[in-house]
């Protein structure tokens, strides 16, 4: 344990702390007295398991994808009340096993190949590494990208403030001030460019001091073509944070282009991103505050 601290700076004493209390409510709340004290069913894990161990894997798998034990437990048949546990009705349980058996070989089989770490201080990936409390471990931008297809551009705003409402802080998705000007990049790309500016406001209503929005609206307006709307959100980017590079050079070479590089016919816009094989994108976060 030392050792993981002192190699990412994180202490994970705030994770036991979690696990101790999540400990204290499953024992409050009756549920370790239905649990019967030998097991029927188990495929993947050791058979011989003890009754502490299979509850703390159990409580584990909840915690990490955010869900109660009937996520993947069925309740009696029979209208009787309480789990069967062993039951194996729901799919989701035999996708869990699934998913143990994955795990097994992304560190037993590939993790444990990794040159160049020691032993102990390996890291090892758990449920909790993909799911982040999630059930189905969508990133911020696949999950709006798909209410955007189905329900347009009011509801994925809605759903971005309800999930921004429940989440933040949990680490279940980013919520930091670029996660929507990179969905607002992909938007224009596919040609949803009303799509992406109303995402951008809806960045820059949540981080108003932040120059990202402001740049990436320039950057897709440069794109389109539209060098004087480009060049005044530039600059209101740079109202925002004058020492913004990204968006210095970007108003840079608009400027430029004024003189230049104007002439240029249908693409020439490609031809004002910057130099060097960068995409904005990475510009924008290599630079930015
Ligand atoms: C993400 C799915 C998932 C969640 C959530 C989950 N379990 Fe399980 N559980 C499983 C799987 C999969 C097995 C079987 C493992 C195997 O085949 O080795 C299992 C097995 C069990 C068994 C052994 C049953 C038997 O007799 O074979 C018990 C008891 C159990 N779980 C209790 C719980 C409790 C209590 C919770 C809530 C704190 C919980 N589980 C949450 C997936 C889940
Ligand atoms: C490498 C990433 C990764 C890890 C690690 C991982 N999962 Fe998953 N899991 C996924 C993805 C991706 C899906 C969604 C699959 C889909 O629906 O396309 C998923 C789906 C599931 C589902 C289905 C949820 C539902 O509501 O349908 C269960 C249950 C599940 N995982 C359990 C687990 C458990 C338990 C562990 C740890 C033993 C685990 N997963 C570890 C990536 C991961």
């Amino acid at each position: 344990m030392h050792s993981m601290k002192d190699r990412r700076g994180t202490d994970l004493r705030p994770a036991a702390t979690a696990l101790l209390f999540l400990a204290m409510v499953v024992a409050a709340s009756g549920a370790h007295a239905q649990i019967p004290d030998t097991f029927t069913n188990l495929k993947v894990l050791p058979k011989d398991i003890s009754k502490p161990a299979l509850i703390e894997t159990m409580r584990g798998f909840s915690t990490a994808l955010g869900e109660g034990c009937d996520l993947c437990h069925s309740e009696k048949a029979g209208g009787e009340h309480g789990m069967d546990f062993a039951s194996d009705a729901k799919h989701e349980k035999e996708t869990a096993r699934l998913m143990l058996k994955m795990v097994a070989d992304i560190n037993g089989k590939y993790l444990s190949e990794v040159k160049g770490v020691e032993p102990d201080e390996r890291v090892t990936v758990g449920c909790i590494t993909c799911h982040r409390g999630l059930a189905i471990p969508h990133t911020l931008a696949e999950t709006l990208s798909l209410t955007l297809a189905e329900k347009g551009i009011e509801g994925t705003v809605k759903q971005y403030r309800e999930l921004r409402d429940k989440y933040y802080g949990s680490g279940a998705y980013d919520f930091g001030d670029r996660a929507l000007p990179s969905l607002a990049r992909s938007l224009a790309k596919s040609g949803k460019a009303a799509d992406a500016y109303a995402i951008l406001d809806l960045n820059a209503e949540q981080y108003p001091k932040s120059p990202t929005s402001e740049f990436t609206r320039g950057e897709i307006q440069a794109e389109a073509g539209e060098r004087d709307k480009a060049m005044e959100s530039l600059k209101k980017a740079l109202a925002i944070s004058p020492g913004f590079e990204p968006a210095k050079r970007r108003l840079d070479q608009l400027t430029k282009g004024e003189s230049g590089e104007r002439e240029k016919g249908p693409g020439s816009g490609s031809t004002a991103a910057p130099a060097g094989g960068k995409s904005p994108a990475s510009a924008a976060s290599s630079a930015h505050p």
